[in-house]
């Protein structure tokens, strides 16, 4: 009698712990999914879903929103808000790499300053002030958007915010290298060559006095562009969709390169740019 109870009182513990393992399991597939949404790390998820046909789908449903301007990151940076609003706080999205990935073209301590204080401290500035204002809740975008010549500090930080994000995305480990087809073509049509469109786009970088963002964006028109822009500005406030952006803030590059901001940039485009990541920011 003793025994089985002995017995049955085993083969419910076991159960127990089959069931938490399996949840545990669970979670990590959730969180692996929402990790791959965002960043577009894997070319197939756990459901074995083609990520960037899944990418195009979401694109399609942001352009069919009637949002202009906005990139597939950023539309899933957005969309992705929405679904967390009920926080009501802007969230610090972490690197999609090591912080030392990038050595030795920017060095892990730039990296650790640039994301854990800087653009920390950008959203943390976005949370402090939208709190209890009609913006609480919203994403980043619209945030952005709203405060665009109204409310010049909060404009700052959001959109800050947004450039960061989009930055981190736009490199990898052992990027650069040749440029995909598709994009290629594009910037053939829109610069003539690819050696054209890299002069202008380290001119442009070079060019911005003090601080800002060199751009690579597509106008409505579907052609591609260079924009230069100042302080925190984004080009989707002017209508213009985000390709590629390098952060030329001195933050970005000082301790690496000091006052050559310039070898800055060609490392940048020689050995970091995630030529995939932009390609995939164009619509079709
Ligand atoms: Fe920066």
């Amino acid at each position: 009698m003793t025994l089985s109870l002995v017995l049955v009182l085993v083969l419910v513990l076991v159960l127990s712990l089959s069931s938490s393992v399996c949840d545990a399991y669970n979670q990590r597939i959730a969180i692996a999914r929402t990790v791959t949404t965002v960043y577009g790390h894997a070319n197939n998820d756990d459901a074995g879903n083609n990520v960037n046909t899944e990418m195009g789908k979401l694109r399609k449903t942001v352009r069919k929103g009637g949002v202009t301007g906005v990139g597939v990151l950023l539309g899933l940076l957005s969309k992705n808000s929405k679904a967390v609003a009920s926080s009501s706080k802007i969230q610090v999205q972490q690197l999609p790499y090591d912080y030392n990935a990038l050595e030795p073209y920017i060095s892990t301590k730039t990296m650790q300053f640039h994301h854990d204080k800087h653009y920390a401290k950008y959203v943390a500035t976005t949370n402090q002030l939208i709190e209890n204002t009609d913006l609480a809740g919203s994403d980043l975008i619209t945030i952005m958007q709203k405060s665009y010549n109204t409310n010049q500090g909060l404009f700052n930080a959001a959109a800050q915010s947004l450039n960061h994000f989009f930055y981190w995305n736009c490199m990898k480990p052992n990027g650069g290298g040749d440029i995909p087809p598709k994009l290629k073509r594009a910037i053939d049509k829109s610069f003539g060559s690819v050696d054209e469109f890299r002069k202008q786009l380290a001119a442009a970088g070079n060019g911005i006095f003090g601080s800002g963002w060199a751009w690579l964006v597509q106008t409505k028109a579907g052609d591609l562009e260079i924009v230069k822009t100042s302080g925190a500005e984004n080009p989707i406030v002017f209508n213009k969709t985000p390709i590629l952006t390098i952060d030329v803030w001195e933050h970005a590059y000082y301790l690496d390169y000091q006052n050559m901001r310039s070898s800055y940039i060609d490392a940048f485009l020689d050995k970091l740019v995630n030529w995939d990541f932009v390609e995939k920011q164009m619509r079709a």
